[in-house]
């Protein structure tokens, strides 16, 4: 059967990207990671994608006037590479409703808080000021609404006393780094079933949509 064709867009350091090139190397793997698009040129996360053989393009938002024409020039390398799936992994920008319409239940992120806690910036400094003492990673699907689309699956983690943004960060980046690559496989067996603003999981056991980690 053909492999699920995953883009991955990018803008930082990358790590969760290697975890899912990683993951697909794997020879009965159902996905495979098609392109990389980075929206900056700098990005250590295209040094990664280079080195796996992995096509890469640069699409600069400072080209673009406009968020939705920056939308529809990344839509059109992905599309270039026969996207199935795009994964977002620490991609740093906002898109105009366009962009996630277009990609409706085929865009996915993570973001580093066991949702709808803490969206946004600063996401450790958030869940420590607040007190919690469990946070973690959420896997969704992305809609036009910020950090709000429907949740795929969620890993948890222990907030330790004396823990800094540093360490906490470290700990659910672990985590991070299980969860992304299980559910991409997860969409690609196609085990994953939108209803609304539900997600529904075939074929797995109830609990397997949360990780928890006690690791300090
Ligand atoms: C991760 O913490 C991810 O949850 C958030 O951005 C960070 C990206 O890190 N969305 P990396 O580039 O994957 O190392």
């Amino acid at each position: 059967m053909a492999r699920l064709k995953v883009g991955a867009l990018v803008s930082g350091r990358g790590s969760n990207l290697a975890a899912l090139i990683k993951a697909c190397e794997a020879p009965d793997h159902p996905a495979e990671i098609g392109c990389v698009v980075s929206n900056v040129a700098t990005a250590p996360a295209l040094d990664i994608a280079t080195r796996a053989g992995i096509p890469t393009s640069v699409v600069s938002h400072r080209d673009h006037a406009d968020r939705e024409t920056f939308d529809r020039a990344v839509s059109a390398e992905l599309e270039r590479h026969g996207t199935g799936l795009v994964a977002l992994c620490g991609f740093m920008r906002i898109f105009s409703p366009w962009f996630p319409e277009r990609w409706a239940g085929r865009l996915i992120n993570i973001h580093p808080s066991l949702l709808p806690a803490f969206k946004g910036m600063h996401v450790h400094r958030q869940a420590l000021e607040a007190g919690v003492r469990v946070s973690g990673c959420t896997v969704h699907f992305v809609t036009p609404d910020l950090d709000a689309g429907p949740i795929i699956a969620q890993a948890a983690v222990p907030v330790m006393a004396g823990d800094s943004e540093e360490t906490l960060a470290a700990r659910i980046l672990r985590q991070e780094h299980l969860l992304y690559p299980l559910v991409v496989r997860w969409l690609a067996e196609g085990r994953v079933v939108l209803d609304g603003a539900r997600v529904g999981l075939k074929g797995l056991p109830p609990a397997a949509s949360l990780l928890f980690s006690g690791e300090p």
